[in-house]
């Protein structure tokens, strides 16, 4: 157990993000003794709130329970107007009070895009960040396009050096995003037929039963394609797609997932956008918005391992299910004998049931001689007893231990963004779907795809 104290300062800490996400990562954390027991989390909003008034407030934002007893002990709400740099000296006075000489800073902006600048200035002008081992972790969206991305790393760098910067993308703390290095390098069986000789497509998909809740603000300025691929979606695909790293560690890593992102050229014949019916109907949605909720891409990769394979990203909302996925399908057997039932099939669950399948050809049991198919499976819920714990505890543990490796690079957010921008500039087609049936009917017509 760590008894270094630590004070972790939450930027934006009425909003939903902080409710649903933070607090209770923040408090299974210390509970389960992963970080010190010495936290504090300073709360900052610009609401007139008591301590008790704030822990009302932000249990109204979520349906899971609040610890009580945790916050009222280790969090303080602390007025402030985030955006007035003399409102940050008594900030930093209230830091001092709590600090001493081997205190740990980790400052989380859970705000909106439009206050990155303000408050980081205000944050490098008040001198809250000193240390090295302090750290800030920023939020997406980072940038909408390949310029505003830009401008954002220069501006960071201004007033912060890269080894304090992390930005996160929260999907890649989920058990089995973290899993894909493991998979893929830790088992001889995978070593030499992950490439194109051996697998015929590589499908991503992330698909929500939900409309687009009471996230219209947001939602309706990005769309599926600037919410999910650029960020989630190329970040996975990146993972499996990528060269042998040069060794087991985080620049060599992102290294690899950089040429990826680099080499990476998308069919605009095939690729399309969609958006639900009714969405036009929701709540502060204008009545001509063309913003996409559904995605299907269709890409290749310009790499020795991986070139003329179909790789298919796929995500939308309204869809058939709440599913994360990545499918590795594998050629057919070349012999024959005749014995193949299926293409095996690799299944990297993601959500929900955390796992991975591998579909097995082999003989009926019994008298029957037929071929038939079984899954071989690891499933986490099958060997755990406890609850996983959520991405966000996974991405606050690692910034507070100075662990970067989850976190996205400057240059593969830049290089993203460009890749975004080469789709937004070709004007997919764009369709309006009910069902997520239609929307598998029109890939099916060019695609041998199994959705
Ligand atoms: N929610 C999620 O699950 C999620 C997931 C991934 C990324 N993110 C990102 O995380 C960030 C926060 O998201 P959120 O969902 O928590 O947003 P939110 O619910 O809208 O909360 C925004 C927070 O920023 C504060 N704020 C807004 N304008 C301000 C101003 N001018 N001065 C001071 N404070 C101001 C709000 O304070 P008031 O309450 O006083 O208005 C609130 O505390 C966003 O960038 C979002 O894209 C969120």
């Amino acid at each position: 157990m760590k008894t270094k104290k630590l004070i972790i300062t939450i930027f934006g800490s009425t909003g939903d993000l902080t409710a649903r996400k933070l607090l209770p990562a923040i408090t299974n954390l210390t509970k389960n003794k992963e970080i010190s027991k010495d936290v504090l989390i300073l709360a900052l909003g610009r609401r007139e709130y008591t301590k008790k008034d704030y822990l009302d407030y932000m249990q109204t934002l979520t349906s899971s329970k609040l610890d009580r007893d945790f916050l009222e002990d280790h969090l303080e709400y602390f007025k402030m107007q985030i955006t007035e740099l003399n409102d940050y000296h008594s900030l930093k006075n209230k830091i001092n009070e709590y600090s001493d000489r081997n205190t740990q800073n980790l400052f989380y902006l859970a705000i909106g895009p439009e206050l990155l600048e303000n408050v980081s200035k205000n944050i490098f002008e008040s001198k809250l960040v000193e240390k090295l081992s302090d750290r800030i972790i920023f939020e997406k969206p980072f940038g909408h396009n390949y310029d505003s991305a830009k401008e954002i790393n220069q501006m960071l760098w201004q007033y912060f050096k890269e080894q304090q910067i992390y930005r996160i993308d929260h999907y890649l703390g989920k058990e089995m995003v973290r899993n894909i290095v493991n998979l893929r390098f830790g088992n001889k069986i995978f070593e030499h037929i992950w490439n194109k000789d051996n697998i015929a497509s590589i499908t991503v998909l992330a698909k929500e039963e939900e409309g687009i809740l009471n996230r219209a603000g947001y939602y309706d300025t990005a769309g599926a394609l600037k919410d999910m691929v650029q960020s989630h979606l190329l970040q996975v695909l990146s993972l499996i797609v990528m060269d042998t790293p040069l060794e087991n560690t985080s620049e060599a890593i992102k290294d690899k997932k950089l040429e990826v992102l680099n080499h990476l050229e998308f069919d605009s014949k095939l690729s399309f956008l969609g958006q639900y019916e009714g969405y036009l109907q929701e709540k502060n949605i204008p009545a001509t918005s063309q913003t996409d909720t559904f995605v299907f891409l269709k890409a290749e990769l310009h790499s020795k391992l991986f070139e003329n394979v179909p790789l298919y990203l796929l995500t939308g909302k309204k869809l058939d299910e709440k599913k994360s996925q990545i499918i590795i399908e594998f050629r057919s057997v070349s012999n024959q004998l005749n014995l193949e039932k299926e293409t095996n099939k690799l299944y990297i669950d993601i959500s929900p049931n955390e796992g991975v399948r591998f579909n097995l050809n082999h003989k009926v049991f019994g008298l029957n001689d037929e071929s038939a198919t079984s899954d071989m499976k690891y499933s986490i819920k099958d060997n755990l007893k406890d609850e996983l714990p959520e991405a966000y505890e996974k991405m606050i543990l690692d910034a507070i231990n100075g662990n970067n490796q989850l976190y996205v690079r400057w240059d593969e957010i830049e290089q993203s963004w460009r890749l975004i921008d080469q789709l937004v500039n070709q004007e997919l087609d764009f369709i309006r779907y009910k069902t997520f049936d239609e929307l598998k009917e029109r890939i099916k017509k060019t695609e041998k795809i199994d959705l």
